[in-house]
């Protein structure tokens, strides 16, 4: 039974295929997206490729998840002293992309999803707001719809963080796929990865342009064409988060391997149920809500408790068998009490609604990562 636990989806499915395309970049000698001395045009590849898989008009390469949040908050206007929301449960990522803008983090409650609780989220905007950051944590999406409903009545834009969910669905409608601007990440543990890498999902063409300058320095390069000249050739305030060729060649057989790797992921979690059944009905645990018309990408098998008591015990009965269970309540770069704390330290304003709210649900809740593949 332990063998079916353990992380790094995409990874497992490494060979051949990433081989043979970072090769073609070594023989190509250009590993540099805009130019080179044979260049291949592979970023370019993998954009068209990703706003197929995604359904969206527009994908921009990145080097990292959080380069692509950084980017989707600085493209969706966000500016010194705006207000983003984002919920008290994500990855210490979402925090940065904010305080790097000087924006103010409100820390907003999670739903059963582990999500953002659009319930709760009229509480947590006012005239500052200029974004709302949501997260599918841990596989499963989020009450994206619901939240998306109240943000278009206030003027706020969503980005979407689907990073943990690459490969969930939405009423048919794939993560990435959902936000005004959607995120995901190729970081090492995602569903497909490069080791880094990074993009940004959007249909709106004024956001991909403003997206597509701040990832390389404010500029708008196209592979092949020279360099901007000229008193315009800088548009807006850029950084480097532009993703290398050898990056690009490797994640495009990745691309290709999404629904197998989802398909591995299934197969196990089903499994994984089986085999963990005895278990949970004895501590009397159940498998995690979700939203209706949601799908999960199955890496993860998040398990509730009815009350603390029987959560403790069954931890402990989990660990005594070797079962690599996580809980969701550590105190760790997930959780907004980490965040707070660093805040806190270095003096940045931030605000905090309802942490008991979140806590509820962390604290009753554990994971185990599923794996993709069984060698
Ligand atoms: C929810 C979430 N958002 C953003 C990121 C940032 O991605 P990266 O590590 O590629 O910067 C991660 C993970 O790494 C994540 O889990």
């Amino acid at each position: 039974m332990k063998n079916l636990f353990g992380g790094y989806p995409g990874a497992r499915y490494i060979g051949t295929e990433e081989l043979s395309g970072v090769t073609d970049i070594v023989n190509s000698r250009s590993p540099y997206r805009f130019y080179g001395l044979d260049l291949l045009k592979r970023t370019e590849e993998l954009e068209a490729l990703c706003s197929k898989r995604f359904m969206r008009g527009y994908a921009l390469a990145v080097s990292s998840g959080t380069a692509a949040l950084h980017t989707a908050l600085y493209s969706a206007g966000v500016r010194s002293g705006d207000e983003v929301i984002l919920p008290g449960y994500a990855w210490s990522a979402d925090l940065m992309a904010i305080l790097a803008l000087s924006a103010v983090p409100v820390i907003a409650p999670i739903d059963k999803t582990l999500g953002l609780d659009a319930d709760a989220l009229v509480d947590c905007i006012t005239k500052k707001t200029k974004a709302i950051i949501t997260v599918h944590m841990r596989g499963v999406p989020c009450d994206i719809i619901q939240i998306i409903n109240i943000a278009k009545k206030h003027g706020v834009k969503v980005i979407e963080d689907g990073a943990q969910c690459i490969g969930g669905l939405i009423s048919g409608e794939p993560v990435g796929g959902v936000g005004d601007i959607s995120v995901l990440s190729f970081q090492f543990n995602k569903l497909i990865t490069s080791g880094e890498g990074g993009v940004v999902l959007t249909n709106d063409a004024e956001i991909y342009e403003r997206a597509r300058a701040f990832h390389d320095l404010g500029m708008l390069r196209m592979a092949g064409n020279a360099d901007p000249e000229g008193l315009e050739g800088i548009k807006s305030l850029g950084l480097n988060y532009r993703l290398s060729e050898l990056q690009s060649a490797f994640l495009i057989p990745q691309i290709d391997k999404i629904d197998m790797v989802l398909a591995g992921l299934r197969g196990n979690f089903r499994l994984a149920v089986e085999s963990l059944r005895p278990i949970m009905d004895e501590f009397g645990l159940s498998i995690r809500d979700m939203i209706r018309d949601t799908s999960p990408n199955h890496a993860f098998l998040g398990l509730t408790a009815e009350s603390k008591g029987s959560f403790d015990a069954a931890c402990m009965k989990m660990k005594d068998l070797g079962l690599p269970i996580q809980k969701a309540g550590r105190i760790d770069g997930h959780h907004f009490r980490t965040w707070a704390a660093f805040m806190d330290r270095e003096g940045w304003e931030y605000r905090l609604h309802k942490p008991e709210q979140s806590e509820e649900f962390l604290n009753r809740m554990m994971f185990l990562e599923i794996k993709s593949r069984i060698e």
